[in-house]
């Protein structure tokens, strides 16, 4: 579990802020939901079988009452929230929430115990549309943070055409045990479908060659899907089909993707999300069609980190350079003043030497400083020193606010 200090911060608002502006623009509202949860939320909705609920979740008693879990993920919540506010009354939905989930996880490089993810759930809506405009969103995201992460796209079925496929890849599974690693082995009784994700170089040849549930969609999910990759085309969004493609939750239906970067390592995926259509119905709702993704901030802010883009700053404008009493206090009403208009200004409040003044200018990153005493004070006039080229400029106090228009920010 990471602190994210000061420095590190404006990256993080930097996503988060273009995210809001975003998720405005395609009509998602935020939900905040707590990050306790009962246990049983996340094992009937995220799956008993996944190693999500299974091993990596921070589980405890809450004094004899049930058993309650930190949030591994915030699709179970937000569904829970969606059923106990009966919001389907009020049509289809679109919400959107920020905040810390916490996995029991090995930690490596982008992969924490307590992590950040930025998500969407969208409600009512089952159309092939629905998919097309979520993954462009996300996509959209990406580009205007500068960032290009590659698309992967499959369909996993759903109760109509996964079953049978499911029982064929066993079966397949079991006839190749030999060539399998261990984990392998033993997902294939409990969940044959992630064993298509193992990464053991040992067990690809066997992987490559097994029975591919895209080839065997029923009717209405192969519709499904050639819709959405049409969708897709038409908003000119790249993607590459990967048939192997499978996701750590139970409750995925149909589409499902994730947008993966080399900059990440072996933690490849950024953000990852698909249809889970039975999801409101298994845990309590009206049968309410569903898809939502989450994308995890640490690994966008890897991915900005590597691609080398300056994070947007947050410095002063002005640092007030005080000589005396009187120029403290006319650099206080200055600040006032230059705030009020919407520019950010410091001062150190401690006063003391110019020389060491100037060197916290430095250091918090300011554009100009203004030197002020009691002769500043009295003429309304002081020096405006540049701190890169280090030129000055007389200019009159009063229209200091005037000259400096407010820092855009990120
Ligand atoms: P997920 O694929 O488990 O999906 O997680 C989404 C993203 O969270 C991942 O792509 C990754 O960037 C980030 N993430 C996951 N685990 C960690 C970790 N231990 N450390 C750092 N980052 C991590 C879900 O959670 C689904 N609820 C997404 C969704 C929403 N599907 C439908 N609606």
């Amino acid at each position: 579990m990471n602190d994210i200090l000061p420095g590190a911060v404006a990256r993080w608002q930097q996503i988060e802020r273009t995210a809001r502006e975003l998720f405005a623009l395609y009509g998602y509202r935020e939900v905040r939901t707590p990050v306790v949860e009962p246990y049983a939320l996340f094992a009937r909705g995220v799956g008993e079988a996944t190693d999500i609920v299974n091993k990596e979740m921070y589980v405890f008693e809450d004094k004899g009452e049930e058993k309650l879990a930190l949030r591994p993920e915030g699709t179970a919540g937000t569904v829970r929230a969606y059923i106990e506010h009966g919001a389907h009354v009020d049509g289809p939905q679109k919400w959107f929430y920020i905040g810390p989930m916490f996995r029991r996880e090995r930690p490596q490089k982008g992969r924490y115990r307590q992590f950040h993810q930025i998500g969407v759930e969208s409600f009512g809506v089952a159309e092939p549309a629905m998919d097309v405009e979520q993954v462009a969103m996300l996509d959209d995201l990406f580009r205007r943070l500068g960032v290009v992460p590659a698309l992967e796209l499959n369909s996993v079925g759903d109760a109509v055409c996964r079953p049978a496929y499911l029982a064929e890849l066993r079966e397949y599974l079991a006839r190749n045990a030999a060539g399998l690693c261990d984990d392998c082995r033993d997902r294939t009784g409990k969940n044959p479908l992630r064993v298509l994700d193992c990464k053991v170089e040992g067990c690809q040849p066997i992987l490559a060659s097994a029975p591919r549930l895209v080839d065997r969609l029923c009717e209405g999910c192969r519709g499904h899907f050639e819709a959405v990759e049409k969708g897709l085309d038409d908003l000119g969004v790249k993607y590459r089909l990967n048939p192997r493609l499978v996701r750590g939750l139970d409750y995925y239906v149909r589409t499902a993707f994730e947008f993966t970067s080399d900059a990440l390592g072996s933690q490849s995926a950024v953000a990852g999300g698909g249809r889970y259509d039975g999801l409101v119905e298994t845990l309590g709702g009206p049968p309410t069609p569903g898809i939502g993704f989450a994308l995890g901030e640490e690994r966008l802010a890897l991915i900005l980190e590597a691609s080398g883009r300056p994070a947007p700053e947050d410095r002063p404008e002005v640092f007030f350079v005080t000589v005396d009493d009187a120029g403290r206090r006319e650099a206080l009403r200055r600040a006032a003043e230059l705030r009020r208009a919407g520019i950010p200004c410091d001062l150190d409040a401690r006063g003391g030497k110019a020389k060491a003044q100037f060197k916290q200018a430095e250091r918090v990153g300011a554009r100009y400083a203004v030197v002020l005493g009691q002769s500043e004070a009295e003429s309304g006039q002081a020096k405006l020193k540049d701190m890169q080229s280090r030129e000055e400029a007389l200019l009159d106090l009063s229209g200091l606010a005037a000259r400096l228009r407010p820092s855009p920010r990120g």
